[in-house]
């Protein structure tokens, strides 16, 4: 028997990771504002972004999902939602005319505010505090005030959200994301950088076959992809109060929704089959994703489907497998053998990101891009050997010149990491460490889509 699902069902569950407030009757008064607020997204986006996960699913498109490890109240800035948003569609340019295959962009924007944490307390000299949990739940400054959770802060979120996504909306509909624009999106340092002479390039080829189409009578009249796009927004579903006052029904089809992004997930720490997170992800129709790490046992994960997409619906569930570069080739292949044997459809993507943080000898919490690139190859090489589909990729990435992550053709060391750090939580690839994964992953798409051609070629003459 399934128990019955409301949207207030997770409260009776186990919730990991969840701040304490100290008074209970203001957050339900947020609760209850928020509640009354227009919804951010609509339920026919969520639909289109999940029929477009089902074709990368069978390897028909791929996922592109990235932003920030968390958005931050200070760092909210049109400048910096556009040079994100740009960085996302020049890796999109790269994949889809690199390795000619659909891209479905997904911004962990306009809502990735909360963050789980390994310890619940954090340690600075002697001095013990409750550990920063994103803006949307306390302040990052280190000291008791700020670290006190408050739920006014939810409504801040909310408003930022809102914000950006009105100009996110913009940006994708409204001509900057034109095709004939390629070239004008390179930022200024990127331009110096291998992976920018690389990036103009590309554009320069595209120019060029743009204006092949426009001669064939394709132009941004008769195929309005070519002047705009879609882009959908995501964040983990982690502070469940705020999801649940944003879960709404669906006039249309009479089904409940989760409007604060087109897409959720849950994370690698709240993963627990009985806890209250994937109890709230289970009830909305939305195209959820699950993180994948290397404690993720096959038969459990087979639990989690079950709960997570017992219709087996191609586009709904998107498994985000974080194993770290060492593991990849040792803790993936069980779970994608297990998946497959039983006939789930998931889209498969690769967070080369949460398995690969290390302390620099400098002392900062650092990814080795080398290690990035390494954990995206090998998701890439297990997918060879099982003859399944790569659907996509999940980055931390900003466009700001970062530094950040070690390595990269601007070979960032330990002690640059100094200059420019400035995330509130983890380390992001920067606008070039960005593109220069794109080129990776636009080769390794191309090769597998060579080598399965071949395959169908020797078949068809083998009948
Ligand atoms: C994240 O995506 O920011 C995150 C915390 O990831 P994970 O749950 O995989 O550790
Ligand atoms: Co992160």
């Amino acid at each position: 028997m399934v128990e019955r699902w409301t949207p207030a069902s997770w409260r009776s569950k186990p919730a990991k990771q969840m701040p304490t407030y100290p008074d209970l009757t203001k957050v339900e008064a947020v609760e209850q504002r928020l509640a009354s607020y227009p919804p951010l997204v609509f339920a026919g986006e969520a639909r289109k972004l999940k029929s477009k996960l089902a074709d990368a699913a069978v390897g028909k498109a791929f996922l592109l999902q990235g932003g920030d490890c968390a958005e931050s109240f200070a760092e909210f800035h049109p400048n910096n939602i556009r040079d994100t948003f740009r960085v996302l569609l020049q890796m999109a340019v790269v994949l889809t005319f690199g390795a000619a295959i659909p891209v479905v962009k997904v911004g962990r924007m306009a809502g990735q505010f909360a963050k789980p944490r390994s310890a619940d307390m954090e340690d600075i000299d002697g001095v013990s505090l409750p550990s920063y949990r994103g803006d949307i739940i306390n302040g990052f400054d280190f000291n008791a005030d700020s670290r006190v959770p408050d739920p006014e802060r939810m409504m801040q979120a909310y408003t930022q959200a809102a914000a950006t996504l009105n100009l996110l909306r913009a940006f994708a509909q409204g001509g900057y994301a034109d095709l004939h624009k390629v070239h004008q999106w390179t930022l200024g340092f990127v331009e110096r950088s291998p992976a920018g002479a690389h990036f103009q390039e590309l554009a320069s080829r595209l120019d060029e076959t743009l204006a092949f189409m426009e001669a064939c009578g394709i132009t941004a009249e008769t195929t309005p992809q070519i002047r705009e796009t879609d882009f959908f927004t995501s964040h983990e579903a982690l502070l469940l109060p705020f999801e649940q006052a944003l879960t709404r029904v669906d006039s249309t089809t009479g089904d409940w929704y989760d409007v604060s992004a087109h897409m959720l997930w849950i994370g690698d720490r709240t993963r627990q089959p009985d806890g209250a997170h994937v109890e709230f992800l289970r009830g909305v129709k939305n195209p959820i994703g699950l993180k994948c790490g290397p404690t993720t046992d096959p038969d459990e994960l087979i639990r989690l489907i079950d709960i997570l997409n017992p219709q087996n619906e191609a586009g709904r569930l998107t498994l985000i497998v974080r194993m770290g570069s060492d593991k990849v080739a040792e803790k993936f292949p069980p779970l994608l053998r297990k998946v497959t044997s039983e006939g789930r459809a998931v889209v498969w993507s690769c967070d080369p990101m949460h398995g690969n943080t290390i302390k620099s000898t400098t002392g900062y919490k650092t990814r080795p891009v080398e290690r990035v690139l390494a954990e995206a190859r090998g998701f890439f090489e297990v997918h060879k050997a099982e003859g399944t589909h790569a659907g996509g990729v999940h980055f931390e990435l900003t466009g700001q010149d970062v530094t950040e992550c070690t390595g990269g053709a601007q070979a960032i060391t330990d002690h640059k990491l100094a200059q420019r750090y400035h995330t509130a939580c983890d380390p992001r690839l920067n606008a070039s460490q960005s593109l220069e994964l794109a080129f990776l992953l636009a080769d390794e798409l191309k090769r597998g889509r060579s080598e399965r051609d071949a395959q169908r070629r020797a078949a068809a003459a083998a009948e």
